[in-house]
């Protein structure tokens, strides 16, 4: 038996040994447009995020009370443009308590779109659950004419009550993308999240789950305890190649002490010369570069004496996140430890 089956396995054994105990639903809020106001019910776009609590969010949703018992807790609230590594310790905290909950069936969570892939992808790699764990959202306020923050809520509940459900997912105007490929593609529109090549985990039709493929599984060896400890985070950024990149802002980085680059890269992760030349020099002074690419749909395409290593398919800002967990594994190590 594979690693892959094994967990499958496991999964469906421990749905075997709990079938009926498993009833509760906990919902955290952290923020976004569906906990936004705006002062006119005609206004989609002049509000201000994370301004209802979790309590009135869901007390407005009538429709939740068929939906069994249900625990909700305000994590943060916060538009999640803001988003911090101190609301991610805090939010993969809360998940972890309530995933060893055995009367927990699965957790959904109502976050602002704009670091939605973000914080699921954070969550999918340090909890790697094998219950559900769905985000959903947003576009429209919590005062808007015809919102659309409820409907989200009622799909996500749906796919967190579903009996096979596992992973990190995200329900967004019915479509359930995965941690690993869901993106936000749209600044407007509901439907604003895609999952690119890789075609959505299914959709939910009148409250029904229609499954178009696997579950996201667990990513052997990258669950790290050592997240609470936030001040200790190695700093990993972000740089972009473009029409006269230059080394500069590597330089400046690396001279902070920056521990990690993502470069989003052109094209099948191209990168201008000189901005080239400043990456292959913070990476042989010690600096973990990884390249991804600008492209929102496809991977690179390893290459002959490429020298920067590629991201195997994450986006920029999953790619960033990967690498930290990385790092933060590395720094665990034993070895690592010594030398401190
Ligand atoms: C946010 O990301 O918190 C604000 C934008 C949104 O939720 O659509």
């Amino acid at each position: 038996m594979n690693s892959q089956q094994l967990y499958f396995y496991t999964v469906f054994m421990k749905k075997q040994l709990h079938p009926v105990k498993r009833r509760k639903l906990v919902i955290l809020g952290t923020g976004g447009t569906i906990a936004g106001k705006a002062a006119h019910a005609s206004d989609n776009i002049g509000y201000t995020a994370a301004q209802v609590g979790i309590d009135q969010l869901l007390a407005a949703i009538p429709a939740l009370a068929a939906s069994g018992l249900i625990i909700s807790e305000q994590v943060s609230q916060i538009d999640s443009k803001d988003m911090s590594f101190d609301v991610w310790a805090r939010l993969a905290a809360r998940v972890r308590h309530f995933l060893a909950d055995d009367d927990v069936q699965g957790i959904v969570i109502t976050h602002g779109t704009d670091t939605l892939e973000e914080t699921a992808f954070f969550l999918q790699l340090t909890c790697q659950p094998a219950k559900p764990v769905v985000l959903t959202c947003a576009m429209r306020p919590a005062t808007a004419l015809v919102p659309d923050g409820p409907q989200n809520v009622m799909d996500a509940v749906a796919v967190a009550r579903h009996p096979e459900a596992c992973g990190v997912v995200a329900v967004c105007a019915g479509t359930v993308h995965s941690a690993m490929d869901v993106q936000k593609v749209h600044p407007y529109r509901l439907d604003a999240f895609s999952s690119g090549d890789a075609c959505p985990v299914g959709y939910v039709e009148e409250g029904k789950l229609r499954l178009l493929r696997n579950w996201p599984v667990p990513q052997a060896g990258i669950a790290c305890e050592a997240i609470e400890k936030v001040a200790t985070w190695p700093r990993v950024e972000i740089v972009m190649n473009y029409a006269g990149a230059s080394a500069l802002t590597v330089q400046a980085l690396v001279d902070q002490g920056v521990r990690g680059l993502v470069v989003a890269c052109t094209g099948n992760g191209t990168i201008h010369e000189d901005l080239q030349a400043g990456l292959l020099s913070a990476q042989a002074a010690g600096v973990r570069v990884v390249r991804s690419t600008r492209c929102p749909d496809g991977r690179i395409l390893p290459l002959p004496g490429n020298t920067i290593a590629d991201s195997q398919g994450l986006s920029p800002v999953k790619a960033r996140i990967a690498l930290m967990l990385d790092l933060i594994t590395e720094d665990q190590r034993p070895s690592a430890a010594g030398q401190t």
